[in-house]
This record gives structure tokens, C-alpha cells and sequence, in this order.
């Protein structure tokens, strides 16, 4: 069987179960999954936890990252704000694959008040195992990494 990737997990208190979740069933497919918190289903500050798991991707200890918060969106803004992140707010399977073939996007966001526990699994498989396809689309994420640069 192929070596699984690494993957980086966080969330905030609304995407804490769904992080647990998601943490152990990856963990037991045999993924190495790194939790960046938080720990507890107390109220807490989304862009923390954006900060923390975005990091294990700036420093090469994961490959892809999922983010978990309420709706996904704050997470997916919050992320988006770091140097290196492309991360996608999605909650249907096509979106999830096509984001990693076309934007190569290395943070899956998603919201646990708008997706249960199985789709939430499928979206992460979906996200997980694409690969991104390059060719013409390199020149775009190239592009669009360009405007970190900018004022
Ligand atoms: C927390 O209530 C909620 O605002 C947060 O989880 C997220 O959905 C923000 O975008």
C-alpha cells in the first residue's frame, strides 16, 4: 500500500468535533495527522488555530491541511491571510477535487454547521488524494501567489 501524506488539522470550538472526527478516522486510515488544536469545545479565536496549522504547512512538517470552524469561511479567510497558504472553503466533492487539480490549494476548509460527519470525510479523501495537475494552471497559481507581493 502507498505511504499515506502527512496532514496538519485545526480548528476552532464550533469545528472541534468534526477536527476529532476527522483526526482519528484519517489517523486510522493511515494517515499521519498532526492536531494544532484546539483542545477543548471552548469558545475560541478561529485565526489561532488558521496561524498554527498554516505553519505546519510553511515549515514542510505537513503536505495538506484541513481547517475546521463553523461555516469554514472565517477559517478559509483567516488562512488565506498567511504567506503560502492556498486554502479552499468547500462543501461539495467536485469543488474539493478541483481546487487541488486546478489552484493546487493546500488547506481544505470546512464548516461543521454546514456539512455532517460522512460528507465531510468524502470531501476530505477527495481533497487528499488529487494531486495537482500544473501545466497551464501554474502560470495562474503563479499569478495569484504574485499578489502576496503586493501593497
Ligand atoms: C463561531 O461561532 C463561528 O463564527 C466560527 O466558527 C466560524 O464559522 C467563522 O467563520
Amino acid at each position: 500500500m502507498a505511504e499515506k501524506i502527512t496532514v496538519a488539522i485545526g480548528s476552532d470550538h464550533a469545528g472541534f468535533a468534526l477536527k476529532n472526527f476527522l483526526r482519528d478516522t484519517l489517523t486510522e486510515e493511515g494517515y499521519t495527522v498532526i492536531d494544532c488544536g484546539t483542545d477543548s469545545a471552548a469558545s475560541c479565536d478561529y485565526p489561532i488555530y488558521a496561524e498554527k496549522t498554516a505553519d505546519a504547512i510553511r515549515n514542510h512538517s505537513a503536505e495538506l491541511a484541513i481547517l475546521c470552524c463553523g461555516t469554514g469561511i472565517g477559517m478559509s479567510m483567516a488562512a488565506n491571510k498567511i504567506k503560502g497558504i492556498r486554502a479552499a472553503c468547500c462543501s461539495d466533492i467536485f469543488s474539493a477535487r478541483f481546487t487541488r487539480l486546478h489552484n493546487d490549494a493546500n488547506i481544505l476548509c470546512m464548516g461543521a454547521r454546514v456539512v455532517g460527519e460522512g460528507l465531510a470525510l468524502e470531501l476530505a479523501h477527495a481533497f487528499l488524494e488529487t494531486g495537482y495537475e500544473g501545466g497551464k494552471h501554474a502560470r495562474r497559481v503563479e499569478m495569484m501567489m504574485a499578489l502576496e507581493n503586493k501593497d
